[in-house]
């Protein structure tokens, strides 16, 4: 073995996933060298580098056939040949007996020829030193029983891209050496656990691109030294919980391209040698608590390219001590990870996130990633408020950031396309409102009558928000389970057995002590059976003919304060309060608040004393500004009701007053008393007119006083308006 070739092996591992441990020091290869042989016509012969399947380097005699149109094996062919290549030729058949005649023949290259029957190629003679076998891009439709007998050293078996879709249960009998069989993207349905009984040296598996929607109960179990399987690109919907039993030497494992919904959590805790982890591009909605854990030799993980992924919760990796590589790329609704996601991750060195729809990371996570080294944010939605303080902290400055040309801020609108490792932590509020992703939630939803609705709610801020739901009733649910509702504690919501009745609008509420975010779904159930066709689908009542409805109450009123209530048997997400003073002679500004969904009474606060105060009530369902402008879902007619907030209370009698007040209120009753007496004796309009400026100083001068003694006012603007008439 040559210097030069030491990291083959180091990186092989790597390479399982593709299936070859490709050398990878390709541009340091040793040359291929001159054979002087008689060698078949437009073949080329050449002393060329080979490896075995444990690396070891050989200087192989190769007769290289390959693009020659060929439908019959080339003569003569040199009797020491060890490596022989046929490819991209039009062969369907072979003459056995010419390669029974290469004692050394070990690499036989018939891939993307037109073999359509394996025993053309195996039957009578035996080729004892036949250590690898290309078959690929054939046309291959069956395997019978012991296809491969008279190969009895074969090491290497390559079948993908054929037509397979009949194995015998002991098609690979006699293949006690075969450490590699490639057999991904052939038309097989089953898995049949028969045929790996014959493999007990088997090491790397591929199976991928058969159109298999379940792998069988302890299907691979006579595979006890597999180290790499690939199931890429089958159809598989979930695993059966011993689905992986016995692959006790598994180290690496793919499902890339699979239809998984869920992370196979059972069928994993089977394999607990695994080291590497492929669950890219599956239809995974969450990484949920629990999902990894306990995977003590797990070094690298890759969830990336999956649709529907919207959240990584809290502690969803746990207790996972070899893990140095994490990757969760190019998930473009994954916009949530929990600030506990990753719990005991003391190796972590590489966080890949990039790509996805996260608006934040949380500083609790990179605190609980001690040897974390390097960190890809880049082409994220990232709102460089509270929520990126840590990128300024210390610790954060020993962690590289991927691409930082190109991890831009898109939130606060004054921070937008900065760099986010430029901003300082002054332009960087401390604290933050919620926000519910827009990509975490859909429109719409529909779900089968009877089944089960899954909402996904998600909301990051500073503080920590609470979640809640509301259904179209109006009913707003908390964490708790109410009759067949679900609220988990990360804020998803599930409704079993759901009934046609619930169809309609479901708002998510994420609030904190700065305010709230709101986001809205519609929800339709299908009804099942009752018609012939698909089914139908009961949409919920349409906006316009929503008869929204509900009586403003006014419930207790206070000098500065009124709560009103209402009653609505409806989710009315886009509810809005209006209030106004109302002054016979003045115009005050009209205040407007949103209301939240599932909210039925508020407090109205900071009112003025003994005013009169009109408050109207605005029923509206659609979420968006733009529906709302159309009419649609909005009552037409607000509710009304008008109140005169209370009197603050007069001194309670016998209260001690100081002598320097006292002095003052008989000065005021004092100057009243006059004032009585110059209306009574009707003295001239100009005199009146004269006197109002003075008044109103001794109101403001009296006021200034009342507030600072807690006292009535003397003289209250809207006796000043009876006094004046
Ligand atoms: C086959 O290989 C062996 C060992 O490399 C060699 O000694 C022998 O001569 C080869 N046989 C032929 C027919 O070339
Ligand atoms: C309404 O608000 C006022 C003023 O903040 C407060 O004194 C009162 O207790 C509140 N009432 C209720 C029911 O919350």
């Amino acid at each position: 073995m040559r210097p030069a070739l030491a990291l083959l092996q180091s990186h092989c591992l790597l390479y399982v996933f593709s299936g070859m441990c490709v050398p990878i020091v390709v541009g340091s290869l040793p040359p291929a060298l001159p054979w002087y042989v008689p060698c078949p016509v437009r073949c080329v012969c050449q002393i060329k580098p080979w490896f075995s399947l444990d690396s070891v380097y050989h200087e192989a005699p190769t007769v290289d056939c390959n693009n020659l149109l060929l439908t019959k094996l080339p003569l003569p062919i040199p009797l020491n040949t060890h490596t022989l290549r046929l490819q991209s030729n039009l062969l369907s058949a072979l003459d056995t007996a010419v390669l029974h005649g290469l004692p050394n023949l070990t690499d036989l290259d018939l891939s993307q020829n037109r073999f359509s029957h394996v025993r053309m190629i195996t039957q009578s003679s035996s080729l004892p030193s036949l250590l690898s076998i290309h078959l690929e891009e054939n046309h291959l439709s069956h395997l019978p029983e012991a296809s491969f007998s008279s190969l009895s050293a074969l090491q290497e078996l390559f079948l993908s891209h054929n037509n397979l879709h009949l194995v015998a249960p002991g098609a690979f009998k006699g293949l006690d050496s075969l450490r590699r069989l490639h057999i991904n993207n052939n038309r097989l349905t089953t898995i049949d656990p028969r045929w790996f009984r014959a493999l007990p040296q088997l090491e790397v598996l591929m199976l991928g691109g058969n159109p298999v929607e379940a792998l069988p109960e302890r299907g691979f179990v006579a595979l006890t030294s597999l180290r790499s399987l690939v199931l890429g690109g089958m159809g598989l919907r979930a695993l059966a919980e011993k689905a992986l039993e016995g692959l006790e030497e598994l180290e690496s494992l793919s499902f890339y391209d699979n239809h998984l919904t869920k992370v196979p959590r059972q069928a994993l805790k089977r394999v607990p040698g695994l080291k590497f982890l492929d669950l890219n591009k599956n239809r995974i909605k969450l990484i949920e608590t629990g999902d990894f854990k306990d995977m003590v030799n797990l070094k690298e993980l890759g969830l990336n390219n999956m649709e529907e992924l919207v959240s990584i919760d809290k502690a969803s990796m746990e207790n996972l001590p070899e893990l140095t590589k994490l990757e969760i790329t190019n998930n473009p609704r994954l916009s949530y990870i929990h600030p506990h996601a990753f719990v005991r991750l003391s190796r972590l060195e590489s966080l890949m996130l990039n790509s996805n729809s996260l608006s934040a990371l949380h500083q609790d996570i990179m605190l609980s990633l001690p040897s974390l080294q390097e960190v890809s944010l880049h082409s994220n939605p990232l709102r460089c408020d509270c929520l990126f303080h840590w990128a300024k902290t210390q610790a954060a400055r020993v962690v590289r950031f991927i691409q930082p040309e190109a991890t831009l801020c898109s939130a606060p609108p004054e921070l937008r396309a900065r760099r986010v490792r430029e901003v300082s932590s002054g332009e960087m509020s401390a604290s933050c409102l919620p926000t519910i992703p827009a990509s975490s939630l859909p429109s719409y939803v529909g779900v089968q009558e009877g089944g089960k609705l899954v909402l996904h709610c998600r909301a990051l801020a500073e503080p920590y928000p609470e979640l809640y739901w509301v259904t179209p009733s109006g009913l707003r649910l908390g964490p708790s389970v109410f009759k067949h509702y679900q609220l988990l504690p990360e804020g998803t919501l599930e409704i079993s057995r759901i009934t046609p009745r619930e169809a309609g609008l479901y708002t998510c509420v994420a609030e904190n002590a700065l305010g709230a975010d709101t986001r809205s779904v519609t929800v339709g159930v299908h009804n099942r059976g009752k018609n012939r066709k698909r089914g139908v689908v009961t949409k919920p009542k349409k906006f316009q003919a929503v008869r929204v409805d509900a009586r403003l109450e006014l419930n207790k009123v206070g000098e500065h304060y009124a709560i009103l209530s209402w009653q609505s048997r409806q989710n009315l997400p886009s509810t809005r309060l209006s209030w106004q003073a109302v002054h016979s002679n003045s115009h005050t500004p009209t205040y407007t608040t949103r209301v939240l969904a599932g909210t039925q009474s508020f407090n109205l606060t900071h009112l003025q004393a003994e005013t009169f105060y009109r408050v109207c009530l605005y029923l509206g369902v659609s979420e968006d500004g733009k529906h709302a402008n159309q009419g649609m879902g909005e009552s037409k007619k607000p509710q009304c009701v008008s109140f005169r907030t209370k009197d603050v209370p007069e001194p309670q009698p016998g209260l001690q007053l100081n002598p320097e007040l006292t002095s003052i209120v008989v000065t005021l009753l004092l100057l009243a008393y006059i004032l009585l007496l110059a209306a009574m004796f009707k003295l001239q309009t100009k005199f009146l007119n004269k006197y109002t400026p003075d008044l109103s100083w001794v109101y403001s001068a009296s006021r200034l006083m009342t507030s600072r003694a807690h006292l009535q006012r003397p003289l209250h603007p809207a006796r000043k308006s009876w006094w004046r008439q």
